[in-house]
C-alpha cells in the first residue's frame, strides 16, 4: 500500500503512558470526531505501549489487558471505525516493548494475523529489547512482510529512533513512516533539538515514507507522562510549524478531552496542515545554509540550522518559506529570492501570506527578512507573481 501524506491522528503515549484504557481512547475519537479535528485530516487513533497483558495465551497471541480493555480492541477499533477514523496500535521488534510488555519478536506473522482480526490500520513498531546479534533492517522487513501479507492495509510506523542509520534502509524495508528522532517531551529545550537534529535528515523525507518526528506536545502544558515544563503558546507554534513544513506526521499528544481553545487552533491551522499534506512531495530545504568547500568536498555549514529558512515547493506552484529560531535569542536571518529561483531576470516575486494572520506582505529588494523574537517562528505561504 502507499501513504500519500504524513499520517495525522493522535497517540496515547505523550499523556497517558501506562495508564491507557478503553474510555480513553473512546473518548478521544469522539472529540476528534465532532471537534472539527476530523475535519482538518486527523483519522489515526493510536494506542501506544502498555496495552497488553505480561504473558501471551496459549495460542502465543498477545492478549489486551482485560482490565484495561475490557471488551478487548475488536470492540474498539469498531467505535472507531464507527466514527470515520482509523486506528492503530503498538508493538516492538525485539522480545519486549519498551515499557516491558510483550514484544513482536519471532511472533510477527501471528501478531500481524492479531492486528487485522482486530481491524487495526497503523502499527507503530518500535525498537527496544531486541537481540544484540539481530539487524534492525531485517526485523523491520520482518514485520513489514507479515503485514504485507496479513489480509489488511496497515500502515506501519517504524520506529528506530534512527538507530544504525535507518535513514539509509528504511525505504527498503517497507515502512510508511521512520522515527528520525529520539523520544519527545513536553519542553522547549527537547523540541528545539528534535528540530535542530532533524536538518541532517531532511533528504530523507519523501513521499511514502516520512520522516517521522515523534508525537506532538501542542497543549499538553506539562502534564501527563511527557509532561516536563511545558510550552509557551509561541514555542508550541514554532513547534507545530517546524512538524508541518518538514512534512512529519502530526500525531498529536495531549490530552484532547482537555485542551484548551489556543492548542486547538494551533493543531487546526488550514494553510500548515496544507503544507504538510502538500501532494507534490518536493523535499524542504534550508535555504539559508550555506554550502563550503572542505577537502574537496562540498558539505553543509550546519551554523545555520539554528535559525533555519526552511522551503518547500508546494503542488500548485507556490512555495511554503518559514522561519525559525532555534538559537533563543531572536534572530533576524534573510532569504534572497534569487537562491531559490526567483532572481531578478525572471520577472517574478512574491505575495507572502502569513499562515496564522492571513496579512498579505511582500519582499523587499529580492530578499525577504524575518525579524523572530526568541522560539518564534514566521511562515508564509508565497504566490508567484508578476514584479512590477
Ligand atoms: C519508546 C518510543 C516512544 C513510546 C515508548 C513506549 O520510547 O520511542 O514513542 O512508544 O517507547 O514505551
Amino acid at each position: 500500500m502507499v501513504v500519500n501524506r504524513p499520517p495525522m491522528g493522535w497517540n496515547s503515549w505523550n499523556t497517558f503512558g501506562e495508564n491507557i484504557n478503553e474510555k480513553v481512547v473512546l473518548e478521544t475519537a469522539d472529540f476528534i470526531a465532532e471537534s472539527g479535528l476530523k475535519d482538518c485530516g486527523y483519522e489515526y487513533v493510536i494506542i501506544d505501549d502498555c496495552w497488553a497483558l505480561r504473558e501471551r495465551n496459549e495460542k502465543n497471541e498477545m492478549v489486551p489487558d482485560p482490565e484495561k480493555f475490557p471488551h478487548g480492541m475488536k470492540y474498539v477499533s469498531d467505535y472507531v471505525h464507527s466514527k470515520g477514523l482509523k486506528f492503530g496500535m503498538y508493538s516492538c521488534a525485539g522480545t519486549m516493548t519498551c515499557a516491558g510488555y510483550p514484544g513482536s519478536l519471532d511472533h510477527e506473522f501471528i501478531d500481524a494475523k492479531c492486528f487485522a482480526e482486530w481491524g487495526v490500520d497503523y502499527l507503530k513498531y518500535d525498537y527496544c529489547y531486541h537481540p544484540r546479534t539481530s539487524q534492525g533492517h531485517i526485523l523491520y522487513k520482518r514485520m513489514s512482510l507479515a503485514l504485507a501479507n496479513c489480509g489488511r492495509d496497515i500502515v506501519l510506523a517504524a520506529c528506530s529512533w534512527g538507530a544504525e542509520d535507518t535513514k539509509k534502509w528504511i525505504k527498503e524495508t517497507g515502512a510508511h513512516t521512520w522515527r528520525s528522532t529520539g523520544d519527545i517531551f513536553d519542553s522547549w529545550e527537547s523540541i528545539k533539538n528534535l528540530a535542530v537534529g532533524q536538518m541532517k535528515a531532511l533528504e530523507y523525507n519523501g513521499k511514502g515514507c516520512y520522516n517521522d518526528m515523534d508525537m506532538l506536545v501542542v497543549g499538553m502544558n506539562g502534564e501527563g507522562n511527557v509532561g516536563l515544563t511545558g510550552c509557551t503558546e509561541e514555542e508550541y507554534k514554532t513547534h507545530f510549524a517546524i512538524w508541518a513544513m518538514i512534512g512529519s506526521p502530526l500525531i498529536i499528544g495531549c490530552d484532547l478531552r482537555k485542551a484548551d481553545e489556543k492548542a486547538l487552533n494551533i493543531l487546526k491551522n488550514k494553510y500548515l496542515i496544507d503544507i504538510a499534506s502538500d501532494g507534490s512531495y518536493s523535499q524542504p530545504f534550508c535555504a539559508n545554509q550555506e554550502i563550503a568547500v572542505v577537502n574537496g568536498e562540498m558539505v553543509k555549514d550546519f551554523d545555520n540550522f539554528f535559525e533555519p529558512i526552511l522551503v518547500k515547493f508546494l503542488s500548485n506552484g507556490d512555495i511554503a518559506i518559514g522561519a525559525f529560531d532555534m538559537i533563543d535569542d531572536g534572530c533576524s536571518p534573510f532569504l534572497v529570492l534569487e537562491d531559490i529561483g526567483l532572481g531578478e531576470s525572471t520577472g517574478k516575486t512574491l505575495e507572502l501570506t502569513d499562515v496564522w494572520t492571513g496579512e498579505k506582505s511582500y519582499p523587499v529588494n529580492g530578499t525577504i527578512r524575518f525579524n523572530l523574537e526568541p522560539h518564534s517562528s514566521k511562515i508564509y505561504r508565497a504566490r508567484v507573481i508578476d514584479a512590477k
